[in-house]
């Protein structure tokens, strides 16, 4: 993944790369490092782990400069060391920050070795700097040399990336670059910046261009922007306003970013349904001035999405037969891209990404688009991101910015976007088993849906004390029933990522056939228990586990009569439209984690290993 900041200012850059560091941090966390002009030349400070590192080091030797570029690395080829963390140089010449995978790099490098370059690091993309070293060799001493460079070395790149470049040959000049990994120029009065996230910009301007794919930029002092397309065409780029505000940056009166999100999701569900509804229905244009004839068409659908979004993608499938009466199959999108998926007649292919540059789910959907199917919905968080361009219909979800890396109030407002479509499709299909008083209770549902989310929020105190039985373990085991089975695999997913604890989900009635071998006095399970057609199967279900002598923890609609005993703890939860138990029921399960993490002492909003954007394969 990794994150990427470029700066050419009337200023000294470096409390700009830094901050704009810190605010991607969420792509990667395991080094950073910022090289700036400093004098005519380039300096460069690295330093392992987070940014914080970076920044001490800064503090200690401040070399000031008014153009740079900085990283924070996610690892992918090389260990997190000072000498794999970016930037990469070619001699004193040439620095280079990258985002991506250059999958040709062994072969590049073999051939650059041969040609005498020494490589200082284990990483793919110091050929990078190499290869812009050897172009420079080559080039004129006229202005411009460096962009022409870089447009010349992208087309010995395999994979995917997103650049950031500068040389003493032009100690004016930042360069970008983009192929596969999103990349942002943003416009500042006199003054141009590039990042990977718009997000990293906000302190110095809320103006924004999106580069497409192929493209490459030149930053110049004085903000002169100067862009060519993957042809080397001169061409203009929009300039959008960033129309989110800076709120999402700071972390208010929250210890983590983790924790105001999940409570900004009353907030975040009624931004996500605004406008969209009617008093008895969708209003089926909110996907487009084609979604209703192409919904009308649509005969089988087809999900393809990666981690949580996945599983708002299984949430969705139980909705979409139950009320749409379409057939829909859901797959993680690095399985779907290898597979050779046979596409019937009528199918619509649905992609669900709060980032809206997950590589996996990308490739997806280029894929797919070979495929024969009607059209493609993109279901994102991110306006202007890869997916919502390359997709023939979206649905924005208006999540805000999401920092933390477990996703919480993405995924809940995935599922409000999700139930939209449900219902679109089943208004714009004569065959629907929703008929329209079914259609204006769920509508009338979801408009009354944030105060109650509020209400289970509040039960905030009560949770944090269930997750004291937490800590100590080693193991957790999550169980759900029909649209709450992927609920229950949301919760395991959320516990595994924060607290580092080992957590399975499993639809309580497949626990019979293995899973209550393991069930004894030291394994917490956690079930969801709304008042659902499934009830009295589900209650079985706990019997099971209680005979075997597990411990229960058990999130109940206040009516269905589940109560506490010794081995059973409940809490119980608002009644709601069975429709929407699944949203209302993710966020205890959130709430559990986040105290388990904060318990066990954990690193809640950048957890170990782990990237929020993953934008390699
Ligand atoms: C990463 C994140 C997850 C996220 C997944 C898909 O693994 O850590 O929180 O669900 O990517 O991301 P997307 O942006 O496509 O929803």
């Amino acid at each position: 993944m990794c994150g990427i900041v470029g700066a050419v200012a009337q200023r000294n850059v470096q409390g700009i790369l830094l901050e704009g560091l810190k605010r991607l941090e969420y792509r990667g966390y395991d080094s950073a490092g910022m090289t700036v002009m400093h004098q005519g030349a380039l300096t460069r400070h690295r330093a392992v782990g987070k940014v914080a590192a970076l920044d001490a080091r800064v503090a200690e030797k401040s070399l000031p400069g008014v153009i740079g570029i900085a990283h924070t690395r996610w690892a992918t080829h090389g260990k997190p060391s000072e000498a794999n963390a970016h930037p990469h140089h070619s001699t004193d010449r040439v620095a280079v920050v990258h985002n991506g995978i250059i999958e040709n790099h062994e072969r590049t490098k073999a051939r650059l070795q041969a040609a005498g370059h020494v490589f200082t690091s284990e990483t793919d993309t110091e050929v990078i700097a190499h290869l812009l070293n050897d172009a420079l060799d080559d080039a004129s001493d006229e202005r411009g040399a460096l962009f022409a460079a870089v447009q010349h070395i992208v087309n010995d790149l395999g994979g995917a990336y997103a650049l950031g470049v500068m040389s003493v040959s032009e100690p004016d000049v930042v360069i970008g670059a983009r192929q596969g990994s999103p990349l942002v120029v943003g416009v500042g009065i006199d003054e141009a910046f590039l990042a990977s996230d718009p997000l990293a910009l906000l302190p110095v301007t809320d103006r924004f261009i999106y580069l497409e794919e192929g493209d490459v930029v030149e930053l110049r002092d004085g903000g002169h922007i100067r862009i060519v397309n993957r042809v080397g065409q001169p061409v203009e780029r929009p300039i959008h306003v960033f129309e989110h505000g800076d709120g999402a940056a700071s972390k208010g009166e929250y210890r983590h970013f983790m924790l105001k999100e999940i409570y900004e999701q009353p907030a975040v569900i009624s931004a996500a349904l605004e406008g969209r509804l009617s008093d008895t229905g969708v209003l089926v244009e909110s996907f487009g001035p084609e979604a209703a004839t192409l919904f009308a068409r649509t005969r089988q659908i087809h999900i393809i999405a990666c981690g949580t979004s996945y599983h708002a993608g299984l949430v969705a499938r139980y909705w979409l037969e139950r009320y749409a009466g379409v057939p829909v199959q859901v797959e993680v999108a690095s399985e779907y891209r290898y597979r050779h998926p046979v596409v019937p007649e009528d199918t619509l292919f649905v992609t669900l990404s709060q980032s809206g540059e997950t590589a996996d789910t990308l490739a997806a959907l280029r894929y797919a688009k070979t495929l024969g199917y009607i059209g493609a919905l993109g279901i994102c968080n991110v306006p202007g991101s890869s997916l919502v361009r390359e997709s023939d219909l979206t649905l924005m979800t208006r999540a805000g910015p999401e920092i933390g890396v477990a996703s919480t109030k993405a995924f809940t407002t995935q599922l409000i976007a999700l139930m939209l479509f449900t219902l679109a499709l089943a208004k714009s299909r004569s065959d629907a088993p929703l008929d329209a008083g079914e259609q204006g209770e769920i509508v009338q549902a979801l408009k009354a849906l944030a105060p109650i989310c509020q209400q289970v929020l509040a039960l905030n105190d009560e949770i944090e004390v269930l997750s004291q039985a937490f800590a100590e373990k080693h193991h957790a085991l999550f169980l759900g029933r029909g649209a709450h089975f992927p609920i229950a695999l949301e919760g395991a997913l959320k516990l595994k990522e924060i607290s580092y604890i080992h957590a399975e989900a499993y639809p309580a009635g497949e626990l019979k056939h293995g899973p209550l071998a393991l069930v004894d006095s030291e394994m917490p399970v956690i079930s969801v228990a709304p008042n659902d057609d499934l009830l009295e199967k589900l209650k079985s279900n706990l019997q099971e586990v209680r005979a075997r002598g597990g411990q229960l923890f058990v999130f109940a609609d206040k009516n269905v009569g589940i109560h506490a005993h010794d081995d059973t703890q409940v809490l119980h939860l608002p009644h709601i439209h069975e429709a929407l138990a699944p949203l209302l029921y993710t966020l205890p399960l959130q709430l559990l984690s986040y105290h388990v993490a904060v318990l066990k002492g954990t690193d809640v909003d950048q957890p170990r290993n782990l990237a929020k954007s993953v934008t390699v394969e």
